[in-house]
């Protein structure tokens, strides 16, 4: 994180804690529940953010080396991530051009070719197809023609971002907005990536989102398990574009008062929440990233399916860094499945209620005020409430 940016976070964040306040919006906001019910509006989040947005896919460190490979279909298109004999990061829809089965499934090291499971069209790393088979069979085509479909990929700053859909190349930097340098600062290529889990819950994709926006909720709710670890009730949230920066203090940040700026050390003293929008969280946690890629499932606002990655610095050799690995992502699953999804799921059930037309967004909650406002500008629907 830059220097500028840290010195004034910890003068803001440090006038939170001693005014006994925290970030405050100019005015409540409420926000339509039908957010999260509505199929209409789950079938334009659909078109307009998992067909033709940019989204965060998966870390560089994923696929460091030719050959490496990532594939999934969780937003609902199958696309295949290799990167190539050159070293430069591929996107294709994992679409065999014969009959259409997935090419490659999982994450792979070193592969040299796909083969395809059905019956065996082979495409090399570059997405090339290398014979067209059984010799005859396909008399007329030519194997160009049936290259796997590549979709517009963007690499940098440790990250990898695919649009889901073919069509014109996109700008990373234009995507963050204004976010590159500090995350370039990161240096997240040289982490490692160590485990992954699959969440999938009965309710919106969003409310996963909306988890982590907020934690005013900590001292509630985690009052057993992540309570003691962070500064109650503080927040500071700065919004860079469409996406947003969380800043959640631990207890320690207090210790830099008094201290030299030149010591000032915001993200070891802090849990760091970024949005990427449309539906990705990255949450530096000190001395780890997490990251989660939120998605609609079956109807597409009634459950969802959710990606969450730990990524280590380096690659745990000793028990220490080993214990330090399993000991976050048991944290880190079970926070979520025994606390905050639990209740969200139950949010997500009294959204279909007539209790109430609009959720309330506090002023202290600028995060969720910023990320629901700004799904739906981007949807094109009409602001909905400024309380007075
Ligand atoms: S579908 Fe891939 S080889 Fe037939
Ligand atoms: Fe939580």
């Amino acid at each position: 994180m830059l220097r500028e940016t840290q010195v004034e976070l910890v003068n803001r964040v440090l006038g939170y804690i001693d005014n006994r306040t925290t970030q405050m919006n100019e005015r409540v906001y409420l926000n339509d529940v039908s957010t999260y019910t509505s199929l209409e509006q789950a079938r334009l989040e659909r078109q307009k953010f998992f067909n033709e947005m940019p989204q965060f896919f998966t870390m560089s460190c994923q696929l460091p080396d030719p050959g490496d490979y990532f594939a999934d279909d969780l937003g609902g298109v199958p696309i295949l991530v290799v990167r190539g004999r050159d070293g430069i990061a591929r996107a294709f829809l994992n679409v065999c051009r014969h009959r259409g089965a997935k090419v490659a499934s999982g994450t792979g090291k070193g592969q040299r070719a796909f083969v395809c499971p059905y019956h065996g069209w082979t495409y090399n790393t570059e997405g090339g197809l290398v014979a067209l088979t059984p010799p005859g069979g396909f008399e007329g085509l030519t194997c160009a023609e049936r290259s796997l479909t590549p979709l517009p990929l963007a690499e940098g700053h440790g990250m990898i971002w695919v649009l889901p859909n073919p069509g014109a190349g996109f700008d990373l930097d234009q995507m963050l907005g204004g976010l590159a340098p500090e995350l370039a600062n990161y240096n997240m290529g040289s982490f490692v990536p160590y485990k992954s889990g699959i969440i999938s819950k009965p309710m919106n994709w969003k409310l996963v989102l909306d988890t982590f926006l907020e934690t005013w909720h900590v001292a509630t709710l985690h009052k057993a398990t992540v309570a003691p670890i962070f500064q109650p009730n503080v927040n500071a949230y700065d919004a860079f574009g469409r996406n947003g920066r969380l800043i959640i203090p631990r207890r320690s940040f207090k210790d830099m008062k008094g201290k030299p700026e030149s010591e000032w050390d915001v993200p070891r003293h802090s849990a760091i929440v970024y949005t990427l929008f449309p539906n990705t969280l990255m949450v530096w946690q000190g001395k780890h990233l997490e990251t989660w890629r939120s998605f609609p499932a079956g109807d597409g606002a009634n459950s969802c399916v959710t990606e969450a990655t730990l990524y280590l610095p380096k690659i745990p050799e000793t028990e220490k860094e080993i214990e330090y690995g399993e000991r976050n992502m048991k944290l880190l699953l079970d926070t979520v499945e025994e606390e905050d999804f639990p209740v969200a799921t139950d949010i997500h059930m009294g959204a279909h209620t007539p209790a109430q037309r609009y959720t309330t967004f506090g002023r202290n909650e600028p995060g969720l005020q910023h990320y629901h406002r700004t799904v739906r500008e981007a949807l094109g629907l009409p602001d909905t409430v400024n309380a007075a």
